[in-house]
């Protein structure tokens, strides 16, 4: 298993990855839109050749940066991948001189509200209608 940033040939596993683990339907373009923005932003972890976990975040301010998706494949979760993901990514921002990171996640998803909580957010408020399906969201923050 490894570690490393995001490439464009990753594309069609790390759709495959947030089709099956996140509510919203996201048009494939959309991954390669992000990478001139922050390449060291979209990290991925592969096992035997295929992508099963990845995280995709963005600097949305000087000292700040937003982590816009975060899925492990079903088989891989509860192993640590998503921690190890998500530290990665604040070492990144580190380099970047991030010192706060935020994010959003559905409101009825608790295993991912509990998921940040673990890693140092708190939850900051409530978003309504946050996502497509006029679910709301809440938003959390980190300090780093
Ligand atoms: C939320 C998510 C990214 C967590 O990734 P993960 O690799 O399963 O998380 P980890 O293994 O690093 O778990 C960290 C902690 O949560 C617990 N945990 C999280 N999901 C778990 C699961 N499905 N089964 C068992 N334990 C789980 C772990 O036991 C661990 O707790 P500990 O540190 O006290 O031991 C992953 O479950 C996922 O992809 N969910 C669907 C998509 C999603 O909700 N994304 C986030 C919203 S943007």
């Amino acid at each position: 298993m490894q570690i490393r940033h995001f490439h464009n040939r990753d594309l069609v596993d790390v759709w495959q990855v947030a089709s099956d683990a996140l509510h919203e339907r996201y048009d494939p373009s959309i991954f390669t839109q992000l990478v001139p923005f922050w390449p060291d932003g979209l990290l991925v972890i592969e096992d035997m050749g295929r992508v099963v976990a990845f995280v995709f975040g963005v600097m949305s301010g000087v000292q700040h940066a937003r982590v816009l998706m975060l899925a492990v494949e079903r088989n891989y979760r509860g192993a640590g991948l998503g921690t190890l993901l998500t530290q990665e990514f604040f070492r990144e921002c580190g380099k970047k001189g991030v010192r706060q990171v935020s994010l959003e996640v559905r409101a009825s998803n608790f295993a991912a509200q509990r998921f940040y909580q673990r890693l140092g957010f708190f939850t900051v408020r409530r978003v309504p209608k946050y996502y497509s399906d006029g679910e709301d969201g809440i938003l959390f923050l980190r300090y780093l």
